[in-house]
């Protein structure tokens, strides 16, 4: 079975409009895959909640479509999403290569269902990229891979084997005798060292300077990305880290680097170590946050920095919910 895709966008919600735009869409369908009518199998319809006035379904056998099944559903809101748009999956009986139809300024957020594209956002801490990654991920329905969560198990490891994170050697002979594992659970990682689950051990203050610490050592990199790339080319993911869109994929569909004062990231980080329960002196959080900032773009292999090709957002004065908004809108410019 062959799917073909379009979308379209109407001028208002009248019965009219929708008539006119649904048989525009399929015909344009129709005449740019080679299809007679009859060929269509089933047509399934979805259509954003500002559209009311007439089923597309109804509005597809007027327009001759007549021995196929139909259907027609409404969309959740997306945020930032398009407006008044009726989406449309055909599927045929047909061995040919689909031409996916996109008219009137409507654009598909996922290329292709069936390929794998991959989000990077790197940043510093407390830039926001790991909640913006986590709810990109789930609105677009990928995988979230917070790369952070990684060096970090390898960080709390070599601490509770009381190694110097310094120690290059030791560091590396630690990390390839572990067992480092991530899972889902209801689509939220889960940390896993030797078969424990350490996720919530890994945000624990110290583990943060550790990890940064175990992260400069050039082999450590290099067995890290090796474990990101064989997940990220299997599946679709947004990768939240410091060096996803400069080393690990450098060729990643979409790329993001999320930044914002110190002072703004060093607030954020206050606050979410705080209704943990932490006792933490806020002066001393930022002056970690800074230093952890230089050793991250100071070291020698694949340092944090924006890659060239990446889209710069300064989170300071945004919420979450702008800044997924702003990434999603730059997203769909971008297909
Ligand atoms: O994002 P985070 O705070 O969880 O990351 C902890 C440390 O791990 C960070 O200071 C540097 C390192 N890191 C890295 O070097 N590369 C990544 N892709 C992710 C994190």
């Amino acid at each position: 079975m062959v799917v073909v895709r379009g979308a379209t966008t109407i001028a208002c919600d009248e019965q009219e409009e929708i008539k006119r735009a649904v048989k525009e869409l399929l015909d344009q369908i129709s005449s740019c895959n080679g299809l007679n009518k009859d060929e269509f199998v089933s047509i399934v319809f979805s259509s954003t909640s500002d559209i009311h006035s007439y089923y597309p379904a109804k509005a597809a056998r007027e327009a001759g479509y007549q021995s196929c099944s139909l259907f027609s559903a409404t969309e959740p809101d997306i945020v930032g999403g398009l407006k008044l748009c009726i989406r449309v999956m055909v599927f045929l009986e047909k061995n040919i290569l689909p031409r996916h139809i996109y008219l009137r300024g409507a654009k598909v957020l996922r290329r292709d269902l069936s390929s794998v594209y991959d989000v990077a956002i790197d940043g510093p801490a407390g830039s926001g990229k790991s909640t913006v990654a986590r709810r990109l991920a789930e609105d677009l329905g990928i995988l979230h891979l917070d790369t952070g969560a990684m060096y970090r198990a390898c960080a709390l490891k070599v601490l509770d084997c009381g190694v110097d994170v310094n120690d290059e050697r030791a560091v590396v002979d630690i990390l390839r005798s572990a067992t480092l594992d991530v899972k889902y659970e209801n689509g939220v990682q889960r940390t896993f060292v030797d078969g424990e689950d350490v996720s919530e051990r890994i945000r624990e203050p110290h583990v943060s300077m550790a990890a940064s610490s175990v992260s400069k050592h050039p082999s450590v990199r290099i067995h890290m990305a090796e474990k990101q790339r064989e997940i990220a080319l299997k599946m679709s993911c947004v990768l939240d880290g410091r060096d996803i869109g400069t080393f690990v994929l450098p060729d990643a569909d979409f790329k993001f680097f999320l930044t914002a004062s110190p002072e703004v990231r060093a607030k954020r980080r206050y606050d979410e170590l705080v209704a943990k329960g932490h006792k933490i002196d806020f002066e001393a959080l930022k002056a970690e946050i800074v230093a952890r900032d230089e050793q991250d773009m100071g070291r020698a292999v694949a340092p944090l920095k924006c890659a060239e090709d990446a889209i710069l957002i300064d989170t300071s004065n945004l919420t979450i919910d702008e800044v997924v908004a702003a990434v999603k809108s730059k997203m769909q410019e971008q297909i």
